[in-house]
């Protein structure tokens, strides 16, 4: 089938398919945002991640065994480089064969992960769906035995393909015992090595040969009467569309492939940790946001990947796929410091963020030695974003509860004003801050533009009205705005979201014109399963209105200790005189950003409290404990 928006006026959406039938459903928002929540009830609200996996991954195709891999992780804990989760591309597996370990070079990886696990992070190894064929290998002995392998178009035999271990078939994940069979070799390779979560790659399914061994047949499923414009024809790169699977042939379910597969990795990862994991899948359809994130392939090491992340990153929030990232620094081809620098940047802002490259070339790793000047820029970058994660986290809540997008066009948020509706090079993390990166060599300002309203650059608050400007953006800093309205709980930094976890928070308070904002905070452990409902997690709403701000605990069920450690409000245009918090006077600052910053308050979560800061004493009557209602209220002069 081929899609097309054809730009007559009105513009119209062409449909060429070669039959099938097609069911159309028709969301009626009105706004953008309430489209794409319609559309999630149809397709499946997406999957909650666990907190871990919104840290930074590390990945490279080309570890070559696990002395050097070691070297790579004890540098980037020496440089304290924020860090989560270490990946293993195809290297580790005996002659790339699934749930093996290179018994030479990859001997040690279970210790190694082991020693992951005993600092905080993480480990994630790749799997292909391409099963070599080599008799005696129990993955394949196991899967002909329950005859769940993709069959010829006649049903005579198991069809063959070739991938990375030669030859190869492919399992069937609509086979009713698919699911046993992925959990069967999933477990005994996780009794091996303890790992948090599967990379799927490679299934469209990919495929080194034409179809398979002795190609295809000369049938309409094989030879359709009209085929899009794709390179190549139906088989190329892939299996038979004649193949048959228990479903349906392959012709009808060629791309769902990836769909299937990460349905089955996500239940086989629940049975196997009983635990959330993260799975990311290179194919994906409607729908698979409930099981899997997703990265957007081999991109090259070149600006325009740079800029083309962009649109990747807001499509998929689209298709409710959220957790998407693009391989950061580039794929393929010559790493580039300044490039590599402001896509670590951009990257930070990537709900999914990953380093990942081939095996050609140097490693990219921030604690490489090429990086060496700009590894403080790349660390700032990180920090940044480890302590933005408690609002990324609610915004997965939210998508997972709502249907609601992670990552935004501003016309998502900006509806009204057409001047948004092009802009591909900027994008909102929720509705409330605004990323606005360099994408282009060289540069050291970035145009950028803000809708109406007023918005806080989140570093220094410096204050900026709606329309274009021309910002600083020297190396050092990628431009991010918090829209004036919004409240965002933030943490403390630290090397692992193990550690930055259990930090204080702080609130980011960007006030509207009007004095008037709000934002909430969803808290649990991170990783269980059955926290998103009325229990096991904490609930936080926080509101700005008539020179008050309240933080109310709408639930506390999940009994963990949480600090309020600094409120800092953007938009206080007089300076207060004192700052009371719950009686007591507490230090605080202010600048010439009307910025107030309270420090050190040190208070627990789930109880209530109040603030004060005010401009003359009489102020001072308004500053009360609220026991009942589990609020935190602070005062301060807009
Ligand atoms: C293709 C994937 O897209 C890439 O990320 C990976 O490194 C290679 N396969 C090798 O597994």
């Amino acid at each position: 089938m081929e899609v097309g928006l054809v730009k007559t006026n009105p513009v119209s959406v062409n449909y060429k398919t070669t039959g099938g039938i097609l069911d159309f459903y028709v969301f009626l928002g009105p706004s953008p945002d309430d489209v794409i929540q319609q559309y999630s009830e149809v397709i499946g609200k997406t999957m909650m991640p666990p907190y871990w996996s919104l840290g930074f991954h590390l990945c490279r195709w080309g570890y070559t065994n696990t002395a050097n891999l070691r070297l790579i992780v004890d540098d980037m804990r020496k440089k304290q480089i924020p860090y989560d989760t270490q990946w293993v591309d195809i290297d580790y597996m005996d002659s790339y064969k699934d749930w093996t370990l290179d018994p030479n070079n990859f001997n040690d990886l279970p210790n190694l992960v082991n020693d992951l696990h005993s600092y905080g992070m993480h480990f994630i190894p790749i799997v292909d769906p391409g099963i070599s064929n080599t008799v005696g290998y129990a993955p394949y002995d196991d899967g002909l035995n329950r005859g769940i392998f993709i069959k010829t178009h006649d049903n005579s035999s198991f069809i063959v393909g070739k991938v990375w271990p030669g030859n190869t078939v492919f399992p069937d994940f609509t086979h009713p015992d698919a699911g046993n069979y992925w959990y069967t070799h999933a477990k005994a390779f996780h009794d091996q090595v303890n790992y948090d979560g599967l990379w799927i790659d490679m299934n469209e399914p990919a495929n080194f040969v034409k179809g398979s061994l002795t190609g295809c047949t000369a049938g309409t499923n094989d030879d359709p009467p009209f085929v899009p414009p794709i390179s190549g024809d139906m088989t190329d790169k892939t299996l038979c569309t004649s193949a048959q699977q228990h479903l349906s042939s392959h012709y009808n379910l060629h791309s769902l492939y990836g769909h299937f597969e990460a349905k089955a990795t996500y239940e086989t990862l629940m049975r196997i940790r009983g635990k959330r994991s993260l799975i990311i899948s290179r194919s994906t359809f409607a729908g698979s946001g409930k099981y899997t994130g997703h990265w957007t392939g081999d991109n090259h090491s070149t600006w325009a990947d740079l800029i083309y992340s962009i649109s990747g990153i807001i499509n998929f929030n689209m298709f409710g796929i959220p957790m998407v990232g693009a391989d950061i620094c580039g794929f393929a081809g010559t790493v580039d410091v300044e490039l590599c620098t402001r896509w670590l940047q951009l990257g930070s802002f990537y709900p999914f963020m990953r380093n990942h490259r081939d095996r050609d070339g140097d490693g990219q790793d921030p604690a490489s030695s090429m990086f060496t000047s700009t590894l403080p820029i790349m660390k700032k970058a990180l920090e940044q974003r480890y302590r933005l994660l408690p609002y990324l986290y609610t915004l997965f809540y939210r998508s997972h509860i709502d249907g609601k997008p992670v990552i935004r066009p501003l016309f998502f948020q900006f509806p009204q004003d057409p001047k948004t509706y092009d802009i591909d090079r900027q994008f909102l993390w929720g509705s409330g801050l605004l990323i606005s990166p360099v994408l282009v060599k060289g540069a050291t300002t970035v145009t950028a533009y803000l809708p109406a309203g007023n918005w806080f650059d989140i570093e220094t608050g410096v204050e900026s009205m709606g329309g274009t400007h021309v910002f600083d953006a020297p190396l050092s800093k990628i431009n991010a705005h918090i829209r004036g309205g919004v409240i965002i709980p933030t943490q403390d930094h630290d090397v692992t979201t193990t550690r930055s976890r259990v930090k204080d928070f702080t609130l980011l308070v960007a006030l509207s014109t009007t004095g008037l904002a709000s934002g909430e905070l969803f808290w649990d452990n991170g990783e269980s399963y059955g926290t998103t409902g009325g229990q096991n997690n904490n609930f936080i709403e926080f509101k700005a209105e008539n020179a008050r701000l309240t933080s109310t605990v709408v639930l506390y069920d999940y009994a963990v200790k949480m600090t309020l450690g600094s409120v800092v409000i953007y938009g206080v245009h007089s300076r207060p005189t004192i700052a009371n918090f719950n009686g007591q006077y507490v230090p605080f600052t202010y600048d010439s950003n009307a910025k107030v910053i309270t420090q050190n308050l040190r208070f627990p979560y789930n109880m209530s409290c109040s603030v004060l800061l005010q401009q003359n004493s009489i102020k001072q009557s308004l500053a009360h404990y609220n026991d009942r209602e589990k609020k935190h209220v602070l005062y301060y002069q807009a």
